[in-house]
């Protein structure tokens, strides 16, 4: 389905954090409704290295690329090298740029900054030099302690958040000034959806709850689960917002979600009844409390008024869209 009247045959678009669950999205998105796109998908891929929290640095992988036809480059945005290369080798149209640390629990702050925050700010100037639209994903981790889900709002409370916010400053200070581009920065709430199951532990936890039934395990809820509430938004509606962000009426930074808060115990009611298996639930202390956020639900006004977003996908809806591929994924790669 096309989000926009916009043709993007013939268009150069380059695509950062490619290998990884939204990125890759995008990739197909564009390949499978503009054959004639110029797309340049660009990730560091998976090395095998992990962080102090025993997560890998980065969670691309070339099976969410399988079927791709475009240009692939494996490269870090860090490298100063690799940037001057692609300002000189292409000219790009539109820039989506998901390429980030994306685990929230990483407590290296240096490489968190440099990636997410500064590495943004230089494909930001190449943009401007393009005259390429840029689009990138903030988050709503920027709302970390927060209660209100809304622009202005934001108060982080993990230095993946605290980079977020950076990234969506950075944007502010450009738009100051007359730069010839609209940039959209998009606060995606929690995305759940095809092609995020190579982000293992950091995987949504409708594909993990997903394969717990399916491997006849109990589902482990945190206790009171039915009472933590988060806006869980598909991935198709994720891909509508990035599209409909590079046209936007006014460039600034809005949130991606459905607007409705669901509950974790929602999950799994939906899941097993989409899995016809009702192997119950489990209920066990909640380790992270203080640290956790009971509760968010996206004010999406100001994305529908300026972007003209509209989420199709409730929760049953999304789950009923993605249980084949969860079924898949668990015969190919769980199992
Ligand atoms: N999935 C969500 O629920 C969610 C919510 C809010 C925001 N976001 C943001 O959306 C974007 C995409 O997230 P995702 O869920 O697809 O995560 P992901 O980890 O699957 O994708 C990010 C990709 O960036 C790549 N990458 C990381 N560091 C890089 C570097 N230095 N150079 C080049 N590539 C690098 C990784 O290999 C990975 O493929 C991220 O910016 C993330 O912070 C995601």
């Amino acid at each position: 389905m096309k989000y926009s009247d916009i043709d993007f045959n013939n268009k150069t678009i380059l695509i950062t954090g490619a290998a990884g669950f939204i990125g890759s999205n995008l990739c197909f998105y564009f390949q499978e409704n503009y054959p004639n796109a110029n797309i340049i998908a660009l990730d560091c891929f998976r090395s095998g290295e992990t962080f102090s929290n025993g997560n890998l640095k980065s969670f691309g992988h070339f099976k969410n690329l399988l079927g791709f036809k475009g240009i692939v480059i494996s490269s870090d945005i860090n490298d100063k090298e690799l940037l001057k290369d692609l300002e000189n080798s292409y000219t790009f149209d539109y820039i989506f740029h998901q390429a980030a640390i994306s685990d929230t629990t990483v407590q290296e702050q240096d490489l968190m900054v440099k990636t997410n925050v500064n590495a943004y700010e230089d494909l930001l100037k190449i943009a401007i030099k393009h005259k390429a639209n840029m689009i990138y994903a903030s988050s709503a981790a920027t709302y970390g302690d927060s209660n209100r889900f809304e622009i202005g709002y934001e108060q982080p409370n993990n230095a993946y958040g605290f980079s977020k916010v950076m990234m969506d400053n950075i944007t502010y200070k450009y738009l100051k000034e007359n730069i010839g581009i609209s940039i959209v920065g998009l606060k995606y709430f929690n995305v759940y959806g095809q092609r995020e199951f190579f982000k293992n532990k950091t995987a949504s936890m409708v594909v993990q709850f997903g394969h717990q039934i399916l491997n006849n395990l109990t589902p482990k809820l945190f206790e009171g689960s039915d009472k933590i509430l988060r806006d869980f938004i598909y991935i198709e509606d994720v891909i509508q917002a990035n599209i409909k962000a590079c046209n936007p009426k006014k460039s600034g930074v809005y949130n991606v979600g459905t607007g409705k808060a669901r509950s974790f115990e929602d999950i799994v009611n939906i899941l097993q009844q989409e899995l016809k298996i009702d192997n119950g639930k489990e209920y066990i202390p909640n380790p992270y409390i203080g640290a956790y956020q009971f509760f968010t639900q996206a004010n999406i006004d100001s994305t529908k008024q300026n972007l003209g977003y509209e989420p199709r996908y409730e929760l049953e809806d999304g789950i009923k869209a993605y249980i084949d591929d969860i079924k898949r994924l668990f015969e190919t790669e769980v199992k």
